[in-house]
């Protein structure tokens, strides 16, 4: 959403010996370390970050490179850049995530998916580093994904291997447009968003609770419920943390209120 306040110390490790080494470093210092991925299913406050944020912008975490079926990539890598490469070679299940903004990492941490399928079901193995500085292969036996959650808690998700199905690359390229289409269509993309902000109820559609409660165009400051799609909070680029924050607090208990459904953030608050 472009909003709040700074990290403590901000880093952008060159590579993972480097990184190993601000690990460390923390660890001995007793400082906290976050990651961030694309910052796109984020919203920071406006008191900003204590402690290290670290982000994996340079090269050695960006790779893609693909071997038959199996796609690998680097933690920090871009989906969509990950997607775009799966659609060239010709290897089919990524399609059904296009239009998802974010890391790789990002999106392995949350399950992050839609209506098509989630990140999750495509995971053959993924390399992690922990808050002790040590790098772990986890294979697909010891992972688990549910609804926009998993079970990689480590610190650093440093890449990960997927096993996709070779595929007409017509039929792949057909299905990567009517997702895109039907995201485009439904979703305010243009806008600064943090993508839907609550996770749907089992059975039923936030999205829709929140429509029905007729909030679409409320605002709080500079943040407003989407007039396309009610589960977006969007900003003018006016808008603090703050404004979004009680934007959410007012949209939960009219929710709550009418429907006695309590709505739970599917956004990191930081
Ligand atoms: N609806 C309304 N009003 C609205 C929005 C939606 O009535 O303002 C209705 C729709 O007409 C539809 C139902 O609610 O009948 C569900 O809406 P939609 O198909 O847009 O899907 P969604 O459940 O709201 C989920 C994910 C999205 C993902 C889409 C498409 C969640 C919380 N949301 O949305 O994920 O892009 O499916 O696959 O699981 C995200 O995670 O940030 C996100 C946007």
């Amino acid at each position: 959403m472009k909003l709040g306040g700074p990290a403590q110390y901000f880093l952008e490790p060159r590579s993972v010996p480097e990184l190993v080494a601000i690990v460390k470093a923390c660890a001995a210092q007793k400082v906290a370390i976050r990651v961030l991925g694309g910052g796109s299913n984020l919203l920071v406050r406006e008191e900003g970050v204590s402690g290290a944020v670290i982000k994996l912008t340079h090269e050695a975490f960006q790779t893609v490179s693909i071997d038959g079926n199996k796609l690998t990539t680097g933690g920090g890598a871009l989906l969509s850049n990950a997607i775009s490469q799966a659609v060239k070679a010709g290897l089919a299940g990524f399609e059904n995530l296009a239009g998802i903004p974010g890391t790789i990492g990002g999106a392995l941490r949350g399950n992050a998916g839609g209506r098509n399928g989630d990140i999750g079901q495509y995971v053959q193995s993924v390399k992690v580093l922990t808050v002790d500085g040590e790098i772990l292969d986890r294979s697909d036996d010891e992972l688990s994904f549910g609804y926009r959650q998993s079970n990689l808690t480590e610190l650093v998700i440093l890449e990960a291997t997927f096993q996709l199905a070779a595929d007409n690359p017509d039929e792949i390229i057909r299905r990567l447009r009517k997702t895109w289409i039907m995201k485009k269509s439904s979703q305010p993309l243009a806008a600064q968003s943090a993508g839907c902000i609550f996770k749907n109820p089992r059975g039923l559609s936030a999205g829709s609770l929140i429509d029905q409660a007729s909030l679409k165009g409320t605002r709080v400051g500079g943040a407003e419920i989407s007039d396309r799609h009610a589960n977006f909070v969007v900003s003018d680029g006016k808008a603090t943390s703050s404004d979004v924050l009680r934007l959410m607090d007012l949209v939960r208990s009219k929710v709550s209120e009418q429907f006695a459904v309590d709505l739970e953030p599917e956004i990191q608050i930081w």
